[in-house]
């Protein structure tokens, strides 16, 4: 039977690679929603309805209109140190705007299934990599505490839940609005810049392909509870930008170690985090690319992006 999967935040870097990945998948109706306009090059095989999730009465309009059974939340303001300047838009959109979303599909008499977007930020970063059993504990960030408010809304939402949690999540779409890691040190070397890089923070960088791929076993699988959706790799942040360096051949000498205390940044980071993906695999069949697949994949991209 045809399933209706309604995404949020369809024009991010997730929301883009879910709706290409869906488009090739039989029996499902693809909504997407974005604020604004839609941003995606393909224009067909799937519905677009402009959505601020923040504005509670359209997302019970919208719920209402297409009577969803799956909703993928991928819509959140990610941008952690502007969640430092900017609380209130932080907790609107990362925890108000999360509510509106359950509540509109609690009316639903259909069971619908709310998969929520969440992050590695919830861990204090102590001793990572983590398991989904591991007891999140945030560290001082507005971000993480909004994304673990979040996580406890969907968990005692009554809803058939899911939670994925990603970390540091790398790719090329079009139109982007912000930029990702592998991107930034990409452009920042082949421009011959400087690039101070932490040597002290450990992630699994995620490729947004395999992201995707994750979010869509779980609705097809209709899985619920929590689930760690990441890389395979596990890699300090300058390891990480040696390899982008390696993969591209680019100046290393560029690459200057930083420690993350020293940046002044807004937001605190977890330093060691990273998952431990067992779970995710033995259930899901989920099996991410190595770090530098990932990379084959987003050179692909970037030169078809320059044949257009
Ligand atoms: N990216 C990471 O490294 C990372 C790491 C851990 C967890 N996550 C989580 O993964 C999820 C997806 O992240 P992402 O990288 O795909 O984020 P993203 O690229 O920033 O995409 C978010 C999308 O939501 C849209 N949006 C903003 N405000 C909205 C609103 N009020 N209503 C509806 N849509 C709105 C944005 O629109 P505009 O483009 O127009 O601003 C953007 O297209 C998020 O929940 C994030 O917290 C991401």
């Amino acid at each position: 039977m045809t399933k209706k999967i309604l995404i949020t935040g369809s024009n991010g870097l997730l929301g883009q690679k879910l709706v290409y990945r869906l488009l090739n998948q039989a029996d499902i109706d693809i909504i997407a929603t974005s604020k604004g306009n839609n941003r995606l090059r393909t224009q067909s095989g799937y519905t677009y309805h402009p959505l601020d999730i923040t504005d509670e009465q359209a997302v019970k309009e919208v719920i209402a209109k297409f009577t969803p059974d799956i909703v993928i939340n991928t819509a959140a303001m990610t941008n952690v140190d502007a969640c430092e300047t900017e609380q209130d838009a932080c907790r609107k959109m990362n925890v108000d705007a999360v509510e509106y979303l359950i509540n509109a599909l609690k009316t639903q008499h259909t069971n619908p299934h709310f998969i929520h977007l969440s992050t590695d930020f919830i861990f204090d970063g102590n001793n990572g990599p983590y398991r989904e059993t591991d007891i999140p504990y945030p560290p001082n960030s507005v971000y993480a505490d909004s994304k673990f408010m979040s996580e406890k809304l969907v968990e005692q939402s009554g809803l058939k839940w899911t939670i994925i949690r990603t970390i540091l999540v790398y790719g090329v779409v079009d139109f982007m609005s912000r930029s990702n890691i592998v991107l930034w040190a990409k452009d920042a070397l082949s421009k011959a810049k400087t690039i101070n890089v932490v040597d002290d923070q450990f992630r699994t960088p995620t490729l947004s392909e395999d992201l995707a791929e994750g979010c869509v076993l779980v609705a097809l699988k209709g899985a619920t509870g929590i689930y760690h959706i990441s890389g395979k790799d596990f890699m300090s942040i300058i390891e990480l930008v040696n390899r982008v360096a390696d993969f591209w051949h680019l100046d290393k000498s560029l690459i200057h170690p930083s420690k993350t205390a020293t940046l002044g940044q807004a937001a605190e980071r977890p330093l060691r985090t990273g998952f431990i993906l067992d779970k995710a695999r033995a259930e899901l069949g989920y099996e991410p690319h190595s770090f530098e697949e990932g990379l084959a994949v987003v050179d692909t991209q970037l030169k078809d992006q320059q044949k257009d």
